[in-house]
């Protein structure tokens, strides 16, 4: 690990200094989850508009990308708009439908000299254009590279990505394509939309709350969960490294007796 953050340190200049601050470069979480949360009250506090929060959280996912390609963390997914966020005021939505293109085109050179990946997890036909087309660019553009992927939950809902893939599954079952007998765990993840992704391993949400609401229901079974008062916007690494620090002192046992 030591040997990479070196050889990475012409990307990440931070890299001796977040390997530093490790419990241990051995166990580090391959995909952390985050339930990005805050920006409402962060703006609130400051009497600003809630879309001035969304565009200081969109500083940090910035921020937070940058860390975690630095430390080696293979998959980062960051929940950015729920299938239940459509109910906010209109105005607020188009703000959020605008921040992937934002971002995107912004972030883009610096995502190809880290070699980050985008993708994104969703109902992606669901979006505005500008906002699919933004992620299918970057998706596009970034799908060769071998380095951290940055995935996007976006216009996603864990009950809307079972009940779509209990639906799939049918289908395959009526065609011929599947028996019953062969409907099992390994089926249901083949048919989920992190079909190609390790589940989440921390998860982490900001801003005092403490429930999913509607986030990886399915893949969070076993997920070592970190929840901070912070606001999504005040993220910053130093809090990221206390939630990387928490896990690798958790003792995790799958319903075993590991580590008794
Ligand atoms: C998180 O911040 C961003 C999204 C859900 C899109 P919020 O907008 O939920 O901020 P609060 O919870 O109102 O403070
Ligand atoms: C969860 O935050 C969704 C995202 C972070 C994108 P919300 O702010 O929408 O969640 P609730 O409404 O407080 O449960
Ligand atoms: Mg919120």
């Amino acid at each position: 690990m030591l040997k990479k953050l070196f050889s990475k340190s012409k990307k990440g200049k931070h890299s001796l200094e977040v390997e530093e601050s490790l419990v241990n470069n051995e166990c580090l979480p391959s995909h952390i989850a985050i339930i990005m949360d805050g920006n409402g009250r962060w703006a609130k506090k400051r009497a600003m508009p809630r879309i001035a929060g969304h565009h200081e959280g969109m500083q940090t996912v910035r921020r937070i990308a940058r860390i975690a390609d630095d430390v080696g963390i293979k998959v980062l997914t960051l929940y950015a708009f729920s299938t239940e966020n459509w109910k906010r005021p209109k105005s607020e939505v188009e703000y959020l439908m605008s921040l992937p293109q934002m971002f995107l085109n912004s972030f883009m050179p610096e995502l190809m000299e880290r070699n980050i990946r985008v993708e994104m997890i969703g109902d992606k036909d669901g979006l505005p254009t500008n906002t699919k087309t933004a992620l299918n660019e970057a998706i596009e553009k970034t799908k060769n590279n071998t380095g951290l992927i940055l995935n996007f939950a976006m216009n996603y809902g864990s009950r809307a990505e079972i009940v779509k893939a209990m639906k799939d599954i049918m289908v395959e079952v009526n065609n011929g394509n599947l028996t019953l007998d062969h409907v099992d765990e390994k089926t249901i993840n083949q048919f989920l939309l992190t079909s190609s992704l390790p589940e989440p391993d921390l998860l982490i949400r900001t801003s005092g709350e403490v429930r999913l609401s509607n986030f990886m229901l399915w893949q969070l079974a076993y997920t070592e969960f970190w929840f901070t008062d912070i606001l999504w916007p005040d993220f910053n690494k130093d809090t990221f490294m206390e939630a990387i620090q928490a896990y690798q002192q958790r003792n995790r046992r799958y319903g075993g007796l590991k580590g008794e």
